[in-house]
């Protein structure tokens, strides 16, 4: 018989295993923190006490049979999925196990273009070819939309022997597709749907939110439940719904990549953030949906300043947008979404959750109240004012750069011979590395990929805005990895038109 959804199985294992006094001889060698005082310090006492390791009564992750075994089941039952397990490397990890229980290397799989580079990851670890789909670009944002139901029927139709196609829910700024409709098109062709789910841990528990992976029949879903569901950082989950895909292959892409000593803090964590969306979800859920709500109605008018709101959406490819996702875009302030970042940081002591070339994205979650919010409305009222003293300048161009050719899979260019060149002389050269801004982690360019001037272009504005470039060895991007000899890679199966 499962478990209640007021249990936690793994937290009150490690609550009990520390009460009992049992003299450690094993790892960790801190030994419930004697052996790293100055941490414990400021720490406490309780959190060393349960940075345990797989002992009798604490269950084994590779292999679960007690109190693991429950809390994903569990867990299983509160997302509303057939299985559940967890995952100590977030969402990233979920992402790239997703990929490598659905292809093989070779086979194709169906994604758009903004996926985030654990996807790509995935494509490398796994072999798989992509057949990316272009996002409508909301060109005053700046950022890539949803994808609509008859892009992904077409894709299926020009590549029947696609082996799964990957949905975000939403993207990083929070926009939905139309993922129930693309589930159910997908399987009528024998697809698999697998979901990326770093910001939707929430949306399982809320009627008014539009419907997670698992609930909207997906394949796989990966969530990360430190984001927007409360557990310790890193703690994410991979939710599994029988059918086209074999949970049983899926545990055993996952432990080829597991550490054997999961970090019991951030399982714990899990437990607990389960059972407080599962007992409670709905309310916590609605409250924060509201504050958000609220803070869309207070600055809607606020001064130089655009908030990403539902006059955005299509209906074909974007949906739906997440409420607790603050969309800023401060480009009638003539302001970079870097510099809005930076000055809210310095002069207000603010912290956004991201910033890119137009917007800052600011986060409403289950940590906010009444309070908070009052002070983020507050401080973008304040800010609209004092930076009228800028003109009206458009600073940067509203294009995002065309998908560049693909020349070879992203794993023959990550394992061809390389040389380095000046990202400035790279036009016509095949990309080894990725390059993306990080947030929001988006690629411009995948091993694979043949730099255009356009890329090259925008790389230089993103550095010049100091945006946080990454994915290359040189850190600074003034050098990027090229495959030295692309035709004489012998792979080239995989060349894609
Ligand atoms: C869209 C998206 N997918 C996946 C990830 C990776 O999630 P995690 O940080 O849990 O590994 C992120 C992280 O920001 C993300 O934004």
């Amino acid at each position: 018989m499962i478990a209640s959804q007021e249990e936690t199985p793994i937290f009150s294992a490690l609550k009990d295993y520390a009460k009992t006094g049992v003299l450690p001889f094993h790892v960790p060698g801190h030994k419930q923190g004697r052996g790293l005082p100055e941490f414990v310090d400021f720490v406490g006492h309780n959190v060393m006490s349960i940075d345990l390791t797989t002992v009798e009564g604490l269950d084994n992750i590779c292999n679960p049979i007690s109190v693991i075994k429950t809390a994903e089941a569990l867990a299983a039952e509160a997302w509303g999925a057939d299985h559940a397990y967890f995952l100590v490397n977030g969402t990233t990890s979920g992402i790239q196990a997703m990929i490598m229980s659905v292809c093989a290397p070779g086979d194709e799989l169906i994604l758009p273009r903004n996926a985030h580079k654990s996807a790509t990851g995935g494509l490398i670890l796994s072999g798989a070819r992509p057949v990316y789909i272009e996002p409508d670009i909301n060109d005053y944002f700046g950022i890539a939309m949803g994808v609509s139901v008859e892009e992904v029927t077409r894709t299926i139709k020009q590549h029947p022997k696609a082996k799964a196609v990957l949905i975000i829910n939403p993207t990083y700024y929070g926009v939905f597709s139309p993922l129930a409709d693309i589930v159910r098109v997908a399987h009528a062709h024998g697809v698999s749907v697998i979901v990326d789910e770093a910001h939707g841990a929430h949306l399982s528990f809320h009627p008014d939110l539009p419907e997670s992976g698992a609930q909207a029949g997906a394949d796989i879903t990966a969530t990360s439940v430190h984001k927007l569901g409360g557990s310790l950082t890193q703690s994410s989950i991979l939710l599994v719904n029988k059918g086209l895909v074999d949970p049983n292959r899926v545990k055993a892409v996952l432990n080829l990549t597991q550490t054997t000593s999961p970090s019991y803090l951030l399982l714990a964590s899990l437990d607990v953030a389960r059972k407080q969306l599962a007992t409670r979800g709905h309310d916590i859920v609605d409250h924060t949906v509201q504050l958000a709500h609220w803070v869309h109605r207070e600055i809607a008018e606020a001064s130089g300043i655009t908030l990403l709101g539902k006059e955005v959406l299509n209906n074909e490819g974007s949906i739906a947008i997440d409420p607790i996702k603050i969309l800023v875009n401060t480009r009638e302030l003539g302001i970079s979404g870097h510099e809005f970042e930076t000055y809210l940081r310095s002069n207000y002591n603010l912290q956004a959750e991201l910033s890119d070339l137009y917007n800052t994205l600011f986060l409403i979650t289950i940590g906010d109240n009444e309070q908070t919010v009052r002070s983020l409305v507050d401080t973008l009222k304040a800010v609209g004012k004092e930076q009228e003293q800028y003109d009206n300048i458009v600073k940067y161009p509203t294009y995002l750069p065309e998908l560049p050719e693909l020349v070879l899979s992203p794993k023959e260019a990550f394992y061809s011979e390389t040389r380095i060149t000046t990202i400035e002389n790279a036009e016509g050269e095949i990309s080894a590395e990725m390059v993306m801004a990080y947030p929001p982690g988006i690629p411009l360019i995948c091993p694979g990929e043949r730099f255009t001037r356009e890329i090259i272009d925008y790389i230089s504005i993103l550095k010049k805005e100091k945006l946080n470039l990454q994915g290359t060895e040189d850190l600074t991007v003034t050098t990027v990895k090229v495959v030295k000899n692309p035709h004489q890679i012998t792979l080239s199966q995989t060349l894609v038109g």
